[in-house]
């Protein structure tokens, strides 16, 4: 079965059937006010930090799925017949059509000639979302129409609102003023949620439990089925908004109400009738939508490519682009299968997120940046996660002192992305705390901190101690004090950050310097290609007994996706052992829909490994497709030159290409994290959509190494790799403000190799571009073979 298509015109995703095998959902607003919403409403919204300043309640892992939500009844005060126009909860409908687009979500439903189109988004400047409704009399006859709005508010601190249920209803508090609903805590100290609409309205409800009634739920609330709210506040108890609305449509009438749902932190109360003043007059929400439309259409604006496959095209052009915005906003932290309680922004993955953005708002990455060397340490390591309220971090799951042993090595990847965007190499001097010292250091002395706190903190076999962990969570062999379990991942990321930080170090301070990294380089490639190469696969890690995992030796787990594409990515191996490794990876680990991390899975939990070991076989990282690493796998076959083969590892994971929606079940317009692997019974299920690290390197995958159009710290790099039946891509891509326009032809089907490049009519002797070299407007023809 399929439930939707694309858009293409409008960048919208269009679901025409209700009932998805999982929620569907978007993202609306951005790092203040935002929330998600599915294609059938549901969903919750936050301010800021979804544990501390949750507006609306959501119910996880429940019974009937994904609700409540936003929602909006319809009824019939002739017949007392209703509706909900987005399916949910009534479920009830005789047209359905539901619109992601970018930054709004857009709802149709039609019942017995009445139809409500209503669009949800929020505001670039205010805290609040907007419900924009508009009800029309699709009939030949004069209907009379009540409708209500409903939206269930939560109590702010999410997991009071769990488990302290005594203490924060007693303490809730609903009023009316000025026709705005107010909710908030008996203390006001957690902030206040208001809940106003354009029109007058002729009944409302504060209190849920009225609402609703005893014993009925959200499809059939006693207030709508009577056709009148009874004007209740809340003195203790939980709290709606709901407002309803009584008026008459003539045959082919239509009537708009704008629902406004806000928070205000406590202290600035006082904007709220304001702002639900600004949002009663609907020009103001029509022109909120239009600048929102512009935001979006400019940020995506900075990459557009024209390549054979429409696929391809509208990832990166626009879906692509806009997960990695989200994701980049929420990290890990709030999504259909993270809860907004425990995750908070991640210290690696706030890294690789600013890959997807710095194409378009390295600004954004570089304010980011700032709140992650924060919570770097003065010895190098860092905290694996911090929350945005307080912009504190901790250690996650790992006990303090155990920690993790890349977190802090991503921050060169990142910032060196960040100089080879934008130049701006007044960066690397700004001075910033420590996580443990206010006084801080350059950031230069930052990144230098946490190359020597891996350089200096080896075990076994002399590669970095993998710690509680490295990139996958779930490999613990590290837990406990005075553990030398290692990591030759880490060792190999080590590996490739030193040769890009002596780069960066020689262009900043000299060769002289440089030096010192690229002995480094040089002496932890040697040790890697020593102990953990085993001529066919390179092992994953060494346990603290000495024992390799990701060997030929082992019984389960023989080979690991990451310790083979990253022997390529960081330069150990020559282009021909990588060609050979893989040769190999591929007969091992690929699937229809993706490389598997490892192979086999482990059959039962072993306590040393611990968190990969208890998912059952094929799940997660216990052998699923965890596509955050396809991409790794992409780039490498790159550099080896195989344009076909990273091509279809592109395609594998390709959400719009899944063969069957049913069998994926999860939304086909972004990337999942993880799809079960070959093991499992449900081989090819995807989960965990959204917030993946797989949205940014995927972006990097595609645009920088198959399309190849790089940017470098001098100037750019043009190095395409492409499918061999392609005779032909164009794109069109802002560099540091200038506008180039680049076509590339392949009229002898080559994968990799540029013959010449001219530039704005000029013969460029090689394939790097200098910023120099650029005008405002370049046009750029590029000749492979
Ligand atoms: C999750 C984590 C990420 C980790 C990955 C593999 O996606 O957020 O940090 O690298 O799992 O364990």
């Amino acid at each position: 079965m399929t439930y939707g298509r694309f858009d293409h015109e409008n960048k919208e995703y269009v679901i025409h059937n209700p009932a998805t095998p999982t929620p569907w959902i978007n993202y609306i607003g951005q790092k203040s006010y935002a929330g998600f919403i599915s294609a059938t409403a549901g969903g919750y919204s936050w301010y800021k930090d979804p544990r501390w300043a949750r507006v609306l309640r959501y119910r996880y892992n429940s019974i009937p799925m994904d609700r409540p939500g936003r929602y909006i009844y319809i009824r019939d005060r002739e017949t007392g017949e209703y509706f909900s126009p987005s399916w949910q909860p009534v479920q009830k409908i005789d047209k359905y059509e539901c619109r992601h687009g970018l930054g709004y979500t857009k709802i149709r439903g039609e019942y017995k000639g009445i139809s409500c189109s209503t669009q949800y988004f929020v505001p670039l400047d205010d805290d609040c979302e907007i419900w924009y409704a508009t009800i029309k009399n699709e009939s030949s006859v004069t209907r009379k129409i009540d409708t209500f709005s409903f939206a269930e508010f939560a109590f702010y601190h999410v997991e009071a609102d769990q488990q302290d249920v005594d203490w924060v209803q007693q303490s809730g508090k609903g009023w009316l003023e000025d026709g705005v609903i107010h909710f908030s805590m008996h203390f006001r100290l957690w902030g206040t949620t208001y809940f106003s609409s354009s029109e007058p309205h002729t009944s409302f409800d504060i209190s849920l439990e009225e609402f609703i009634g005893k014993y009925r739920g959200e499809s059939n609330p006693i207030a709508v089925e009577k056709g009148r709210c009874s004007d209740s506040v809340v003195s203790r108890g939980n709290g709606v908004g709901a407002f309803c609305h009584s008026f008459e449509l003539a045959p082919g009438e239509e009537k708009s109400i704008a629902y406004v749902l806000g928070y205000r932190p406590h202290g600035s109360e006082n904007t709220i009738l304001s702002s639900a003043e600004r949002w009663r007059n609907m020009a103001n929400c029509r022109d909120a939508k239009k600048a929102l439309d512009s935001f979006w259409s400019q940020y995506i604006d900075k990459i557009q490519i024209n390549t054979p496959d429409g696929d391809v095209n509208n990832f990166v052009n626009v879906w692509n682009q806009y997960q990695c915005k989200t994701t980049f906003n929420w990290s890990r932290f709030v999504s259909m299968y993270q809860l907004g309680i425990g995750r908070g922004i991640g210290f690696r993955d706030g890294c690789q997120d600013c890959l997807g953005i710095m194409h378009t708002d390295p600004d954004s990455a570089a304010v980011f940046l700032r709140k992650l060397l924060r919570n770097q340490f003065k010895a190098g390591n860092a905290y694996h996660q911090y929350y945005p309220l307080t912009g504190t971090g901790d250690h996650g799951e790992a006990k303090k002192g155990e920690g993790y042993s890349d977190d802090h090595l991503w921050l060169i990847i990142t910032v060196s992305q960040y100089l080879k965007e934008c130049g701006k190499w007044e960066f690397l001097d700004e001075v910033i705390p420590f996580a443990d010292d206010t006084t801080g250091a350059t950031v230069y002395e930052h990144l230098k901190r946490a190359i020597n706190f891996t350089a200096g903190d080896s075990g076994v076999n002399g590669l970095p101690r993998i710690r509680f962990a490295d990139w996958n969570d779930s490999i613990n062999i590290g837990r406990g004090v005075n553990n030398d379990a290692s990591s030759v991942w880490t060792a190999f990321l080590f590996a490739y950050v030193l040769r890009e930080f002596a780069r960066l170090v020689e262009l900043k301070q000299g060769a002289e310097d440089a030096e010192n990294y690229r002995k480094m380089y040089t002496e932890i490639s040697e040790k890697i290609r020593a102990v953990a190469w085993e001529g066919d696969r390179f092992v994953r890690a060494f346990k603290n007994d000495g024992q390799p995992i990701g060997s030929k030796t082992c019984e389960r787990g023989q080979i690991y996706l990451n310790a083979q594409t990253w022997a390529i990515l960081s330069g150990v191996v020559s282009a021909q052992e990588g060609a050979a490794l893989m040769d190999f990876t591929d007969s091992q680990l690929n699937t229809e829909v993706g490389l598997m991390l490892h192979t086999p899975p482990y059959d039962k939990y072993d306590d040393v490994i611990g968190g990969a070991s208890s998912y059952p076989p094929g799940a997660k990282e216990n052998g699923g497709i965890f596509c955050h690493t396809n991409p790794w796998a992409m780039i490498a076959e790159t550099i080896l030159g195989r344009g076909d083969r990273s091509y279809k590892y592109y395609c594998q994971i390709h959400p719009a290409k899944m063969s069957s929606q049913d069998r994926f079940e999860i939304e086909p317009y972004v990337y999942a994290q993880n799809i079960l692997g070959k093991h499992h019974p449900k081989f090819g299920l995807g989960r965990n959509s959204w917030l993946s690290g797989t949205a940014a390197w995927n972006l990097v995958a595609i645009t920088q190494y198959i399309l190849g159009i790089r940017p470098d710290y001098k100037g750019i790099v043009i190095d395409p790799c492409i499918p061999g039946e392609w005779t032909s891509f164009s794109l069109i891509r802002i560099f540091r403000g200038k506008r180039l326009n680049i076509t590339v032809h392949n009229p002898d089907h080559v994968f990799k190799g540029v013959k010449q490049i001219i530039v704005n009519g000029i013969n460029q002797n090689n394939n790097f571009i200098r910023f120099e070299d650029l005008k405002d407007y370049d046009d750029i023809v590029v000749q492979m073979g």
